[in-house]
């Protein structure tokens, strides 16, 4: 019987970022009255775990970077998109509240290629940050039962984390994606389908009202939401499984969290550590001496706490580093990409073990998945022999070196960071409606009753565009001859494919 799972993988970082060890951590300081700007730095880089994040040109949406994933991940791995069934977008910002993003991108993809693909089926799926987990489980199960018809399914992680300016979440802002090839047999990751223990809360932890660009979020709550509804799916998991903590524990040589900052995967460790430990002959001591040995009969303060004091112990810091540690890395340099962040985790561990020189092959991996609102899925893999053919050094944080250093990446001043936060509002074009659809103002200088709509267009880019799909404008007409109003166009610019 054949085995399914992650084939390859690929991501697209914006090469724009904020660092905030810089001018952002001076002014914020300030503003928040601070005596030295080393408290807000300490809190920022140990803390919080975070030292840059990535922050898209005006060119770039969620959509053109999935677009840019895939189609790097196509020319690396030398994939003729005719045998690729399905691409599934997981996103939380999506760019149409109808259309599914994948279409999107299959657009173009398209355009780069000069071909059209008629016959790839493109969903979207959301579910906060574990929407691409849904594609990549149900995408599995096709590839499974052997009812795809073709090679391979793709799926796209893509999204821009925003919160409002000044706001505790602001420093855990990021944008990313994320595509992986899903085949038969594959060369990196082993992933068994049939075995993803899940969890769902209806929960208000985070959310995003259709009106705003910058979610909501109530920021402790999240994390204990976070921490409750993994724990759930951990114990759904090992049910499923009918794996014991002993069992479980002892095969398990490396953790993947979903990394909202890298500093959460301290506090998810220690939520499994002290689910695990106390039925665990190696670690039963450690537990009792930090009264964990009963963790589900604490209240939820509580056993915050003495998880806190558990993350100090040298027993935790030794586990933390070998299991945890060497997926943080990229993280810290990209920030939240939401449902992506998962999956660059997992670069994160290959890409910093290459560099380390340590040998990954037959390692079995627990991911833990995890979307507000509030849904985890907990599912292991193994690592293949052939994983280096895929990621065979570590090129993927090379690239993310900055342009002094000859890298691409390139910083934005406070001014560019804020304008960029304000998104595109500033370019607007203003368009009388000759019939209404119902379609309310953006403009709240115009009355409803004089039937114009603003319709925002991309600003001029902050770094011009150089082989990369750019959105180049959006649509507003709507006469006899063509509706597209609000309609995203988008292009390849750059050399044509070979
Ligand atoms: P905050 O209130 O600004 O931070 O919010 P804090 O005061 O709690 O400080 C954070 C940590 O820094 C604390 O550590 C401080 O002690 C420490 P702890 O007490 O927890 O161990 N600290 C320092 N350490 C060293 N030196 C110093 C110093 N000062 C303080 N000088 C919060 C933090 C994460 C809540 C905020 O950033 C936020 O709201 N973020 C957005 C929400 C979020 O990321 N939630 C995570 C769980 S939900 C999730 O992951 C889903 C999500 O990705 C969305 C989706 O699914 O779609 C968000």
């Amino acid at each position: 019987m054949f085995k399914v799972g992650i084939d390859s993988i690929s991501s697209y970082i914006p090469k724009l970022y904020l660092d905030l060890t810089g001018k952002w951590a001076e002014v914020r300081a300030v503003e928040q009255g601070l005596d030295s700007v080393e408290k807000l730095l300490g809190k920022i880089k140990k803390g919080i775990g975070v030292e840059k994040m990535a922050i898209p040109d005006f060119h770039e949406d969620s959509a053109t970077m999935a677009a840019m994933a895939v189609k790097k991940l196509i020319t690396e791995n030398d994939i003729d998109l005719n045998d690729v069934a399905t691409i599934t977008v997981g996103t939380e910002t999506t760019v149409d509240q109808s259309k599914s993003m994948a279409a999107y991108v299959l657009g173009m993809l398209e355009d780069w290629a000069g071909k059209r693909y008629t016959h790839i089926g493109c969903p979207q799926v959301q579910f906060a940050c574990i929407g691409a987990t849904y594609g990549l489980e149900a995408s599995l199960n096709a590839l499974k039962a052997d009812s795809l018809g073709k090679k391979y399914a793709i799926v796209v992680a893509t999204d821009i984390a925003k919160y409002s300016l000044r706001s505790p979440g602001e420093c855990t802002q990021g944008a990313g994606a994320v595509a992986m090839l899903l085949s038969k047999n594959p060369r990196l990751i082993e992933l068994d389908p049939a075995l993803f223990g899940t969890a769902t809360f209806n929960e208000r932890d985070f959310y995003r009202p259709n009106y705003s660009k910058s979610a909501v979020v109530d920021g402790k709550y999240s994390i204990d939401v976070y921490l409750e509804c993994m724990e759930e799916a951990l114990k759904n998991y090992m049910e499923r499984t009918s794996e014991s903590a002993e069992s479980l524990y002892s095969k398990l040589d490396h953790l993947l969290f979903h990394l909202p900052f890298p500093r959460m995967a301290e506090y998810a460790a220690a939520r499994i550590f002290s689910t695990l430990w106390p039925k665990i002959e190696r670690f039963k001591a450690v537990a009792k001496e930090l009264g964990l040995s009963n963790p589900a009969n604490l209240v939820r303060s509580d056993r915050k706490g003495l998880e806190r004091d558990l993350t100090k112990h040298p027993l935790f810091r030794e586990e933390f580093s070998q299991k945890i540690l060497p997926s943080l890395v990229l993280s810290r340099d990209i920030g939240n990409i939401y449902s992506g962040s998962l999956y660059l985790a997992c670069m994160s561990l290959i890409d910093s073990s290459n560099r380390e020189n340590v040998d990954l092959s037959n390692r079995e991996v627990l991911f833990i998945s995890y979307g507000s609102g509030a849904s985890a899925k907990v599912f292991s893999g193994k690592i293949g022999k052939l994983y280096k053919e895929v990621m065979p050094g570590y090129a993927f944080s090379d690239s993310l070196r900055v342009r002094e250093e000859d890298g691409l990446r390139t910083p934005v001043s406070m001014e560019q960071y804020e304008l960029l936060h304000r998104g595109s509002e500033i370019s607007v074009v203003e368009q009388k409606l000759e019939n209404s659809f119902g379609v309310a103002s953006l403009n709240p200088q115009i009355p409803l009753s004089s039937k114009f709509i603003s319709v925002l267009q991309p600003k001029e880019s902050i770094q011009k565009p150089e082989n990369e799909f750019v959105l180049e404008r959006v649509g507003c007409s709507e006469s006899k001859e063509i509706v597209d109003i609000g309609y995203r166009y988008y292009k390849w610019v750059g050399e044509p494919v070979d």
